[in-house]
């Protein structure tokens, strides 16, 4: 996995807890913990971090990735600032990340395997998203939907409809605007 999906975790860890919660987690994991955004490391550090956090946080695995994705998500946003200002809401945004964003990160690091998304409108606030990755990280995917909700000030609702944990995640979003929830 890029050290930028590692980064984005450290930012997390010190956005909810602080700097000696991610050197304590690095302790117990027994990592060294030094991530540059463009290396390449052992998609087991990103097993053995949440194996370390869960008894420190006193959250369930799931739970867990859940909450680190959906405050990693500033941090892959900062990275794409006019993407994410062009994005007309949190939906549009997702599409932009399979078309733009995920595509863009594969040309400039051949090695890298982000995962494909497949689109299908359920209604106007309804997108159902299936998640395509060998990885079987649908659940940070959840996380970082929601991050990506809180950017765009929409309330996101994620419902599981098969495979967490698989290969293909299936997932629908609700995402509606705060202001037009009472419509
Ligand atoms: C601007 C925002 C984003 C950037 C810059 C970004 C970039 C990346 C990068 C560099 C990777 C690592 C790929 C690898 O090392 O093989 C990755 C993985 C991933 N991305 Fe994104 N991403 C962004 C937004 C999102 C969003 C909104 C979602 C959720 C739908 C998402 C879902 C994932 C997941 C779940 C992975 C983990 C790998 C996997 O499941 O196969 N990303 N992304």
């Amino acid at each position: 996995m890029k050290g930028v999906i590692f980064n984005a975790v450290e930012e997390a860890v010190v956005r909810l807890y602080d700097e000696d919660t991610w050197d304590d987690l690095l302790d117990a994991a027994k990592l060294d913990g030094h991530y540059t955004a463009l290396g390449s490391y052992d998609d087991a550090d990103l097993g053995a971090l949440v194996g370390a956090a869960c008894p420190m946080t006193g959250h369930e695995p799931h739970e867990l990735i859940r909450v680190l994705g959906r405050h990693a998500f500033p941090h892959l946003a900062d990275r794409y600032p006019e993407l994410v200002d062009e994005a007309t809401g949190t939906h549009d945004f997702l599409r932009r990340v399979n078309d733009i964003i995920h595509p863009e990160v594969l040309k400039l690091h051949p090695d890298a395997k982000p995962p494909s998304f497949e689109f299908e409108d359920l209604s106007d606030d309804v997108l159902r998203i299936t998640y395509k990755s060998a990885r079987k990280l649908g659940v940070l995917a959840e996380g970082l939907i929601l991050g990506a909700g809180d950017r765009f000030g929409e309330h996101v609702e994620v419902t599981i409809i098969s495979g967490l944990d698989e290969e293909v995640t299936v997932f629908d979003v609700r995402a509606v605007k705060m202001a037009d929830q009472s419509n």
